[in-house]
């Protein structure tokens, strides 16, 4: 078997920085709580844990003097609360959802409806309304802005309407997207802005995966399946034809899978690098026994 790697895969600089701001923490403070999963990766969770960190779901939970905000942020109204109550905040929000954070608050400073083109039930889409209070929504669903004009009446229609996007979503989605809310709602707008907030590890990671996925049997996509970018991944070399798993580790490699000429690899931006080269190792150890 010919294995081919992705040339962008694997932890971001976003993903970097705050697993180094967690790992200094922890050796200062020997243990904290962490509001939600560091990164979506349970390797990389699982290592802190054995480190003394604990996930928690919210303030309420916490027991530690010192909480940190993972890469993928929290709401405006959350940081303030965890200082108030005395808590030494360690904010390892990446630089990149920060630009998005504090664009939307901006846009609803202005008195935008800002639109996210996001999962509303994802962690950093969360946050980020968290930073715009009453005035943001966030829909993978054009239709979803369009029924929202349809059914508010005329005087409380907003005037001016701002669209961003999760940083991990897909650049042709979000073109097409926008595209379908410009179409029907331009000429009832004052004002449309439109942010692309893609962040550029994301974009790379995805443009170096499809250029193997064209020309390859089979495409390994490595990371957490709770990771948005690393399921996105998998759902673009699904998109390009070509047959696609995606794992977390290398455990789950199936033998009908051997059996391929070549194999691409990729793998999310939350992945540590000894997760992927066990998956590669093991490939290969495995199709040598074919
Ligand atoms: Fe940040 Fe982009 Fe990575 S938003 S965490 S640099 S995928």
């Amino acid at each position: 078997m010919r294995i081919e790697r992705a040339s962008e895969m694997g932890f971001c600089f976003g993903v970097r920085r705050s697993v180094k701001l967690v790992a200094e923490a922890l050796q200062r403070y020997g243990g904290l709580d962490s509001l939600g999963p560091t990164v979506h990766n349970q390797e990389v969770v699982s290592a802190f844990t054995r480190q003394g960190m604990r996930v928690v779901e919210n303030l309420n939970q916490v027991r530690s003097k010192v909480i940190a905000i993972p890469a993928h942020g929290a709401g405006r109204e959350v940081i303030e609360e965890a200082q108030k109550r005395g808590l030494e905040v360690i904010d390892t929000t990446c630089p990149m959802v920060r630009r998005v954070q504090t664009t939307a608050a901006e846009m609803s400073e202005r008195e935008f409806l800002v639109v996210i083109f996001g999962e509303s039930n994802h962690t950093e889409v969360k946050g980020i309304l968290g930073w715009v209070g009453e005035r943001g929504i966030a829909t993978m669903d054009s239709a979803a802005v369009l029924n929202l004009f349809r059914n508010t009446c005329a005087e409380e229609l907003p005037s001016r309407l701002g669209i961003l996007s999760q940083t991990t979503q897909n650049r042709s989605q979000f073109a097409h997207f926008v595209s379908q809310i410009i179409e029907a709602l331009l000429p009832n707008l004052r004002e449309l802005q439109v942010i692309n907030t893609i962040c550029d590890a994301t974009w790379k990671r995805q443009q170096s995966a499809l250029e193997i996925a064209r020309r390859v049997d089979m495409m390994l996509v490595i990371g957490g399946r709770n990771s948005a970018n690393t399921r996105r991944l998998a759902e673009i070399c699904t998109a390009a034809g070509v047959e696609t798993h995606h794992i977390e580790v290398a455990s789950e490699i199936e033998d009908s899978w051997l059996r391929r000429e070549t194999t691409g690899i990729t793998a999310g931006a939350s992945t540590p690098d000894y997760v992927i080269e066990e998956v590669i190792a093991s490939l290969r150890e495995k199709a040598q026994d074919i």
